[in-house]
């Protein structure tokens, strides 16, 4: 088994003495699809965030978390060449995280910006094949037709399937996304989910997903980790988790694991953000408009 993510001995204690994570130990092999689920504030987010490299966690010696065999960080420190990391793994947030008034091409296109020479980066001239491969990521998501309206104006589906054209451009061998679904109607969620289920089946990435709802992730991921109170209390197949056995796990919280997702409307659900600090954004790509 090759392991795509591998983590080892992660605690995190924030600054107000929240002790989020509780000695988490995961190994993932490349190419699974895996669901990360628990009740809101089990520590699914701060996870992906530590996983990405954007959080630092407890100092204890034994603490790793490596992606395809490279250190994300160590006991505690984030590795000095996390920006290379970086470039293998994509990040799909809730949010959707698109530069509201750029174009969706060049949206997607900022995902080969860690191919690119820097003159080429800060000019923001796009070599003729990135945006051949920018369209195709488009068709393959299913927009290629917004591709020249800026972000802002697509609808909430439309920009998540906008956000993983963007990890399709880059190339990424490893998909973080952390509760994609959670502001889509249940049309738009499926049809994101099949993206992703897709892109794990037809390009054998390795896709963590964190989701809030148990039918969502057993339809879609075979493997399942539960997080509760900042502690694995469950890893395994996801047809092992029958009702019976969320309640043992969760209590009463078990009931807005096994809740369906309530319909939303997706015209509703539009948020751009600036971009985080987990992409490398050129002043002149983020400042254009
Ligand atoms: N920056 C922070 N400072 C203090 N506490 C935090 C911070 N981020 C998250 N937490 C706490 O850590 C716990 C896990 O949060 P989170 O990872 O966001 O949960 P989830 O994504 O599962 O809803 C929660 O109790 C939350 O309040
Ligand atoms: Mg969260």
């Amino acid at each position: 088994m090759t392991t795509a993510l591998r983590i080892r001995h992660l605690d995190k204690h924030f600054a107000n003495g929240r002790h989020a994570l509780r000695d988490i130990n995961l190994d993932v092999a490349q190419g699974d699809m895996v669901a990360l689920i628990g009740a809101s504030g089990s520590g699914k987010s701060t996870l992906l965030r530590h996983v990405a490299g954007l959080v630092a966690a407890d100092g204890g010696s034994e603490s790793l978390i490596e992606i395809d065999g490279q250190c994300v960080q160590r006991a505690g420190r984030i590795h000095r060449d996390i920006r290379k990391v970086r470039s293998q793994v994509g990040f799909v947030f809730q949010q959707f995280n698109l530069v509201a008034r750029l174009p969706v091409l060049v949206n997607v296109l900022v995902g080969s910006l860690h191919r690119a020479s820097w003159w080429r980066s800060w000019t923001r001239m796009f070599p003729a094949h990135e945006r051949a491969r920018a369209l195709d990521a488009l068709a393959r998501v299913g927009i290629a037709d917004c591709h020249a309206q800026r972000a802002s104006t697509l609808s909430g589906g439309q920009q998540q399937r906008a956000a993983i054209a963007r990890a399709l451009v880059q190339g990424a061998k490893v998909v973080l996304a952390d509760e994609p679904i959670a502001s889509l109607d249940p049309e738009s969620s499926r049809k994101v989910m099949e993206i992703l289920a897709g892109i794990n089946r037809e390009d054998g990435c390795t896709v963590v997903v964190s989701l809030h709802q148990v039918d969502i992730a057993m339809k879609y991921c075979p493997r399942v980790v539960a997080l509760n109170q900042g502690r694995i209390v469950f890893d395994g197949p996801s047809s092992a988790l029958t009702p019976a056995l969320l309640h043992e796990l969760y209590g009463v919280q078990a009931e807005e694991l096994l809740r369906p997702a309530p319909p939303a409307s997706e015209g509703a659900s539009v948020h751009v953000l600036t971009p985080p600090s987990a992409v490398a954004w050129p002043a002149k790509v983020a400042a254009a408009a």
